[in-house]
């Protein structure tokens, strides 16, 4: 999978019992879904059609640092869908554990808002 942004946990992003709130996973989920849609199908003009099953598989802490990896699925013909994983990175290890993971469809639009085929 492909690195497409990385997020330090803050306070304003803390709800109830410490944790990161899930809303504000799922905007982050939705920026690195779209902007790594838009460089493998090399268009600006997407917009976002499905979010798939959501799993919060681990808490996310304050200062924890959240990176969100993409990974194409199944290009279609005005449809693009992509794996994210959200994955709670451990600097001084190294190691990485995954903490939210979903699949995101986004279709391609044209000036009228209508789908429009990919180029391939
Ligand atoms: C996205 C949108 C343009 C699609 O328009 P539409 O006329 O319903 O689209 P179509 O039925 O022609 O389907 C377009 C693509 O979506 C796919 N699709 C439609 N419903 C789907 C579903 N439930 N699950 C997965 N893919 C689906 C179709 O298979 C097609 O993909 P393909 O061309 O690769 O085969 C329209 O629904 C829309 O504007 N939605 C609002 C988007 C939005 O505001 N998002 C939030 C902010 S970005």
């Amino acid at each position: 999978m492909e690195l497409v942004s990385t997020h330090i946990v803050l306070n304003d992003d803390i709800g109830v019992r410490g944790n990161l709130y899930g809303g504000k996973l799922m905007a982050w989920i939705d920026d690195a879904s779209s902007a790594y849609a838009r460089e493998v199908i090399k268009s600006p003009n997407t917009v976002t059609l499905k979010v798939s099953e959501c799993l919060f598989l681990k808490p996310s802490k304050l200062n924890n640092i959240i990176k969100l990896y993409c990974e194409t699925v199944k290009i279609g013909i005005t449809s693009i869908t992509v794996k994210v994983e959200a994955r709670r990175c451990d600097v001084t290890q190294g190691d990485e554990e995954v903490v939210c993971t979903t699949e995101v469809t986004l279709v391609q639009i044209d000036e009228d808002g209508r789908p429009c085929a990919i180029k391939k």
